[in-house]
């Protein structure tokens, strides 16, 4: 493992500090995704497998707890924050996280991330970051919580203690609705806790008795990965099996288990992209004759559809097209899932940096788009036959409130009882009745929201 921290100028930055910090700045930069650009990163430095787990926890857990460090940061600073040269200000929130946050020896945190400010070229900040880091260093965790976060049991403690915007704590806790709300604490610090890797065995396919690890709670297709990289897995590799968190499991599974009048022939994926719900839908269909469409309006994610549908059965094709006007003929479908674009509040556990990136205009635009791909699904869908609406997400605006407004326009439909198509999970009732909503502190899954419609006329 490269050598961390120690005493001496001018040296090269630690590739496993530096590769972090290259994580936040293509972040930062380019709007990427942090666990999409991990691997890349982690192969361009060449890191062995501990220094690839320091770089990954260094970068996704700095990405996580932005907001409580930039809130001790703005207190050791004497200017504002956004005066701070962005790609230095990455550099002391690294430094931070090893300060208060892993098991790194202060000297080694305050001198590497000196280091890493020369290495990425800014010498002149040099000094700058070793005074700031040595004033964050005379505190731990809880003194600076107890510093920068008000007092305990107000709102605006857990925004800054447990490090999540303003609007999406309120989003939050309107999601929980007001019997719960008393559990926001114990979603937000679910939210920064990494979840273990899930695989799905997909119908047909594989045995979950195949994966290598310990079953989930819920999902009869889980298993919870006992370490190592989901690729090294056969089946997996094989395209059998796939990673995906439960959550998404039991969505598909409500969709397959609802009762439908007459055939059960026709299944559309109206949001397929990249292809995991298709996957476990189309091994599902083919068990019972089925056959499963996959429509994606990205051409690039209808190419991943298309990949993580290679070799399965019960598919009928994979289409790139807006769900607004899909290529179907209205009332032709037996069974549609919306799997809708939304904010995926529901996934800021494997999304560090998610909750910094969606505004909440984001989330006003993405209601309309949620509104007219459920209008378009419930055309498509026949007399008998069934729509599920999910998100990954559990805000009110998109969940209950779309569903309730489409609902209340149309009275050839009703609502399922969700919940009784998925008796196994507990207490997992939305805030519109029937509706399903998981949450990562109860269930372990994440925050995924699934409504199913019955047309009876
Ligand atoms: C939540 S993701 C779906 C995840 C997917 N069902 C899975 O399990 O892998 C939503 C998808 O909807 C796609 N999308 C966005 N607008 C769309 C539209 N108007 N019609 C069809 N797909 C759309 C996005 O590109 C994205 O791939």
């Amino acid at each position: 493992m490269a050598e961390r921290g120690g005493g001496g100028k001018a040296r090269a930055a630690d590739p496993a500090r530096r590769a972090a910090w290259e994580v936040l700045k293509t972040v930062r930069v380019d709007d990427a995704y942090a666990n999409l650009v991990l691997p890349a990163v982690i192969e361009h430095f060449r890191l062995d497998q501990r220094d690839a787990a320091f770089t990954t926890e260094l970068a996704s857990g700095t990405l996580r707890w932005r907001g409580l460090y930039d809130a001790i940061l703005a207190t050791c600073v004497d200017r504002a924050l956004s005066r701070v040269e962005a790609r230095v200000l990455d550099a002391l929130r690294l430094g931070v996280h090893q300060l208060l946050a892993m098991r790194v020896p202060t000297h080694a945190a305050i001198s590497a991330t000196v280091d890493l400010v020369r290495d990425i070229g800014n010498e002149g900040a040099a000094g700058f970051t070793n005074a700031v880091l040595r004033k964050v260093s005379a505190r731990d965790r809880d003194e600076w919580v107890a510093e920068v976060a008000g007092p305990a049991g107000t709102r605006k403690h857990l925004e800054v203690a447990l490090s999540h915007p303003a609007w999406v704590v309120e989003e939050l806790a309107r999601g929980l609705g007001p019997t719960r709300v008393d559990e926001l604490a114990d979603l937000l610090q679910a939210d920064n806790d990494p979840p273990a890797v899930t695989l799905v065995a997909r119908p047909g396919r594989a045995e979950p008795a195949e994966l290598p690890g310990t079953p989930t709670r819920y999902s009869p297709y889980g298993v919870v990965l006992d370490g190592g990289r989901p690729s090294a897995v056969a089946a997996v590799a094989e395209g059998r099996a796939g990673v995906q968190d439960e959550g998404s499991q039991l969505v598909a599974l409500a969709l397959a288990r609802a009762g439908l009048d007459g055939p059960d022939r026709t299944w559309f994926d109206m949001c397929a992209g990249p292809g995991g719900k298709s996957a476990l839908l189309a091994a599902l269909a083919a068990e019972r004759g089925a056959v499963l469409l996959a429509g994606e309006r990205a051409p690039h994610r209808a190419g991943l559809v298309r990949k993580a549908l290679a070799g399965a059965s019960g598919v009928a094709g994979v289409v790139v097209a807006d769900g607004a006007r899909p290529p179907l003929r209205p009332g032709s479908v037996d069974r549609v899932l919306v799997d809708a674009p939304c904010t995926g509040l529901g996934a800021l556990r494997r999304r560090p940096e998610a909750r910094w990136r969606r505004r909440y205009d984001d989330m006003m635009n993405l209601v309309l788009l949620q509104r007219s791909l459920l209008s378009s699904a419930l055309d498509l869908v026949r007399p008998g036959g069934v729509v599920a609406y999910a998100t990954c997400s559990p805000v009110y605006a998109e969940t209950s409130q779309v569903v309730g407004s489409l609902l209340g326009g149309r009275q050839d439909f009703v609502l399922d009882d969700a919940t009784q198509l998925l008796p196994e999970v507990p207490d997992a009732e939305g805030t519109l009745a029937g509706t399903v909503q998981l949450w990562p502190h109860r269930h372990g899954t994440d925050a995924m929201f699934v409504a199913v419609l019955r047309r009876w006329d």
